[in-house]
């Protein structure tokens, strides 16, 4: 097992090797779309660009590589940003939702993220 760390929600969830983040988002209920992807999404398929998240710690190879749709599509984005229905968990690592409307207090929640050990 491995653990996500969801810092604006304040949660760990466990998880295997293998699992898609999108579907652990969805399966643990946590909310992964803003208002237009909420109104609509594209189901995972790697097409509306509505399920950004950012990673904020692990180490790179906690995830899969960036895929040929995510080359494309967060061409003009952060370096950490993702689109989560294409990205894989390998290992643990930290994951912000909505990276595009970063709470008020995240400097905060990293920090506090980051201060507690990291399951493996
Ligand atoms: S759910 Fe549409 S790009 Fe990820």
């Amino acid at each position: 097992m491995t653990t996500i760390r969801f810092i604006r929600e304040g949660i760990d969830i466990k998880c295997k090797p293998g699992e898609n983040l999108r579907e652990i988002v969805i399966k643990e209920k946590l909310q992964l779309y803003g208002l237009k992807g909420i109104l609509g999404n594209c189901g995972g398929v790697g097409q509306c660009s509505t399920c950004f998240v950012s990673v904020e710690g692990g180490n790179k190879n906690s995830l899969s590589p960036l895929t040929e749709v995510e080359e494309d599509k967060l061409k003009n984005r952060p370096e950490n940003w993702r689109l989560a229905c294409q990205t894989i968990i390998n290992s643990s690592a930290i994951i912000l939702t909505k990276p595009q409307s970063p709470p008020s207090n995240l400097k905060d929640l990293k920090e506090s993220a980051e201060n507690k050990k990291l399951p493996r």
